[in-house]
């Protein structure tokens, strides 16, 4: 079975003896890997679409892991089990990462540790758990074709954050690194496009942008 370097990067954080949940598993490649390495892990393959589930039943039957890997059909963490204390969550996009923990208050209490990689809006996910009773304990970037993504672990407990912590990442902030750099400076040339194709009236638009482009010349340059 392949898996690709985000995923397996993303199963290599998934810390020995973990309960996880996995929300959009789609294939289940994910989960197949995690059961397969053999450091104790359970996890339960959930998604919404009943269509990603059968794929992912195939792919589970035919590495003969029925007994291992629950599959469950259902919408975001609903399909918990009071079991499951990792919570996994990648390729979807950061608003419909927030809209499932919103969904499900009681489940965020329950587990200690959530895994994400957002897809987009990878700022409002990392303010919305840090606001909701999660640090951030590491950050990884991994590089997958063209793009970069975001891994971002959260544990229980408060941290305080800066502006620069939740745009940058605290932990990218510390460990920066080629891929970092590679990171913002596409963000710095999407804001430097984005200011010239704006028209003039979207005047503080413009000027959050400009503020934004600031920012990462003194990060990236630090
Ligand atoms: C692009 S796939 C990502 C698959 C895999 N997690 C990965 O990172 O490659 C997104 C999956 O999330 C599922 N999904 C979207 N919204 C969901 C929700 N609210 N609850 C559970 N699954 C959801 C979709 O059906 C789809 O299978």
């Amino acid at each position: 079975m392949k898996i690709n370097d985000r995923l397996r990067q993303i199963g290599d954080l998934v810390e020995a003896n973990s309960f996880c949940l996995d929300v959009g598993c789609d294939h289940a490649f994910l989960d197949i890997y995690l059961v397969k390495k053999n450091k104790n892990i359970k996890t339960i393959a959930s998604d919404i679409a009943e269509g990603p589930l059968e794929q992912a039943k195939q792919n589970i039957k035919r590495e003969q892991l029925e007994n291992e890997i629950e599959v469950k059909l259902g919408p975001g963490l609903k399909t918990a089990t009071k079991e499951v204390d990792t919570i996994i969550i990648s390729g979807m996009g950061g608003r419909n990462i927030i809209g499932i923990c919103k969904e499900s208050p009681k489940v965020l209490k329950q587990v200690k540790t959530l895994i994400i990689s957002p897809n987009n809006y990878q700022e409002d996910v990392k303010r919305y758990l840090c606001k909701n009773g999660f640090y951030i304990e590491n950050e990884e970037f991994v590089k997958e074709k063209k793009f970069i993504y975001q891994i971002i672990i959260f544990k229980k407990g408060k941290k305080k954050y800066s502006k620069e912590d939740y745009f940058f990442g605290p932990i990218f902030r510390i460990k920066k690194g080629p891929l970092f750099r590679e990171y913002f400076l596409k963000e710095l040339k999407t804001r430097e496009i984005l200011i010239e194709i704006l028209p003039k009236n979207y005047r503080l638009k413009k000027r959050q942008l400009s503020k934004e482009i600031q920012m990462i010349k003194n990060e990236i340059e630090d």
